[in-house]
Parts: C-alpha cells; sequence; structure tokens
C-alpha cells in the first residue's frame, strides 16, 4: 500500500484488501454444510475495525512482505480474533447477543452453530497461513507456531480461562495485566511478528523493537476495550455497553478508576512510540496504528 496515502485512506484500502481476501478464503456460502458456512460468513465478513490486519499490514510493509503472504497473516490473525469473539459472547462465556452492530452467531442462528463456527474459523486461519508458498518453509513453520502459541492456552485461550475464574475476584495490578497480555496482547503481538516475518527473518534486536511496541499496544488495547466498556454506549460499540460491570469483571477501570486507566493508555502509547525509534521514519503505520488504538471511540 502507497507509503504517502494519509492514514485514514492507508487504513480503509487495507480494510477493504483485508475484506476481499477474507471472501476469497472462507468457504462459500452454498457449499455443504451451507448453514455453517453461512454463519462463517455473517460473522467474519462486513465488521469490525480489522486491528490485527492492519498491524500485519503495517509492520509487512515494514519489512518488505510480499502481498499474498501478508494478506494471509493478515486474513489467519483475523480469523482466529472473530472465533475468539464468537465463543467469547455465548452463553457459558460472557452470553452477549449484540456484536459488530449485529445478532451474536449463537442468537442468529444457534449454540451449536456458534461453537463450531470457532472450531471451523480456527482450523482454516492454519490452513490459509499455511498456503504462504512466498515464504520459505522454515520460517512459515516459526509463523504457524506463533500463532498456535498466541491462539492458544500460553496466549488467548489462557487469557480468556482466566478472565472467567476471576469474576468477583479481586486482583492484583499484575494479575490484571497478566490476564491482558494473555487474553488479548497475544493476538495483538503476533498480529505485528507475523506481518514482519511475512517479508523477513528478523534479528534480534528487531524481535526486541517489534516485542516492546506489542507488548505496549496489546496492553493499551484492553485496557481501552475496558473504558469503552464503561463510557461508551452499545450502539456505538456494536457490542453491549456496561456488561463489564454488570458481570462482576475485573477491569482497569475497576481496579484502577476510570481516569488512571486513560492516563495509564496515554503513557504505553508513548512506551509504544519509543520503541519503535530504531525503525525511524520507515514505521509510520505502527506509531499510527498505537495512536488509533489508544485514540479509538469504539
Ligand atoms: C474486541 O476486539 C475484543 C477484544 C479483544 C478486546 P476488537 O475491538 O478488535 O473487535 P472488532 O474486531 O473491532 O469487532
Ligand atoms: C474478550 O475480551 C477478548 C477475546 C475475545 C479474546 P472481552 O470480553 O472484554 O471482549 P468484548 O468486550 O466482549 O469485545
Ligand atoms: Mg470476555
Ligand atoms: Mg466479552
Ligand atoms: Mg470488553
Amino acid at each position: 500500500m502507497n507509503a504517502s496515502l494519509p492514514f485514514a485512506d492507508w487504513m480503509k484500502a487495507v480494510q477493504a484488501d483485508t475484506e476481499a481476501a477474507l471472501d476469497r478464503f472462507l468457504p462459500a456460502a452454498t457449499q455443504e454444510p451451507a448453514k455453517l458456512h453461512d454463519a462463517m460468513r455473517y460473522t467474519t465478513l462486513g465488521g469490525g475495525k480489522r486491528v490485527r490486519p492492519l498491524l500485519a499490514h503495517a509492520s509487512g510493509e515494514l519489512f518488505g512482505a510480499p502481498a499474498d503472504a501478508v494478506a494471509r497473516a493478515a486474513c489467519a490473525v483475523e480469523m482466529i480474533h472473530v472465533y475468539s469473539l464468537v465463543h467469547d459472547d455465548m452463553p457459558c462465556m460472557d452470553d452477549d447477543a449484540l456484536r459488530r452492530g449485529k445478532p451474536t452467531v449463537h442468537v442468529a442462528y444457534d449454540e451449536a452453530t456458534a461453537l463450531l463456527v470457532g472450531d471451523a474459523l480456527q482450523a482454516r486461519a492454519f490452513d490459509v497461513l499455511a498456503g504462504a508458498t512466498d515464504v520459505p518453509p522454515a520460517r512459515l513453520v516459526t509463523m504457524l507456531r506463533l500463532l498456535a502459541e498466541a491462539a492458544g492456552s500460553a496466549g488467548m485461550c489462557g487469557g480468556q480461562a482466566i478472565d472467567l475464574d476471576s469474576v468477583g475476584v479481586a486482583l492484583t495490578l499484575d494479575q490484571l495485566e497478566r490476564m491482558h497480555q494473555l487474553k488479548t496482547g497475544a493476538m495483538l503481538r503476533v498480529s505485528v511478528l507475523l506481518g514482519a516475518l511475512a517479508g523477513s527473518d528478523l534479528g534480534p534486536a528487531q524481535l526486541e523493537a517489534l516485542g516492546a511496541y506489542a507488548k505496549a499496544i496489546g496492553l493499551a488495547f484492553q485496557v481501552v476495550d475496558d473504558v469503552l466498556d464503561a463510557t461508551a454506549d452499545s450502539a456505538t460499540l456494536g457490542k453491549t455497553a456496561g456488561k463489564d460491570a454488570a458481570a462482576n469483571k475485573p477491569t482497569y477501570v475497576s481496579i484502577l478508576g476510570l481516569e488512571p486507566s486513560k492516563a495509564l493508555a496515554e503513557q504505553l502509547r508513548r512506551q509504544a512510540h519509543e520503541a519503535l525509534a530504531p525503525f525511524g521514519e520507515q514505521a509510520l503505520r505502527l506509531r499510527e496504528l498505537a495512536d488509533l488504538i489508544v485514540q479509538r471511540k469504539a
């Protein structure tokens, strides 16, 4: 994508690119079993901010990734993310009826379909990434393993498990940060890493800089999600606002308070910028995405 585009135009172009790629990589709604495929498309297409694909594209551009490889990395992380949302909304987890401005999958279809949509999206994510033939095989295996780690019990699933076990529990700030890093940070981090690895092997210094950036934006993202849950309305969010307090979830807002949470997000935004210093001007998109993650209204 053109480096001289204003950020808003670059973002729109990547979002459109991602939409088209997801459409291509998802099974056709007419293909049997049609209900499952229709539900996979219903929940994946036409919604969401596509923050993880944006991160993959931004770091992909920084490391000269070929278009197909970066599109596959972007779709793989988005598919895992969408699967995590479908399951997160199920009655056995957060029991939510609204997602991306539409009824959740278990409401629009049924619970068993929601379960299978998540399972099938996760499997498809690995399949899509494994098809990145522009990437040397050894590096591609590293990418697949990083994605597995970020999605599994050492990442998103682990964080979700802690989240569900923490209802009504007074977590310490360290425990809260750990939960956020796992449930949200891990998938944002791997989005940055896969984009970069789609283009090049990474040396220790590059890994460290990207890792520090990803850690800061990963935590900032969930801090802002907690703030928005407490301050925004459902129409703006496209999901039910006020769920965390109603469900007695430990959040940055409940533990730190609203203003300190906003201040923390701002501090993390600055940390993210500092981490990118070694990349200079070239890291413009990643800097702009750190700003978007902290300043977003939905
Ligand atoms: C919501 O993620 C769930 C969290 C990890 C906090 P997003 O805010 O990225 O949701 P979409 O993809 O835009 O719907
Ligand atoms: C969910 O966190 C994070 C994942 C889906 C992994 P939340 O439960 O806070 O997400 P929302 O607020 O429902 O989007
Ligand atoms: Mg949840
Ligand atoms: Mg939720
Ligand atoms: Mg939330």
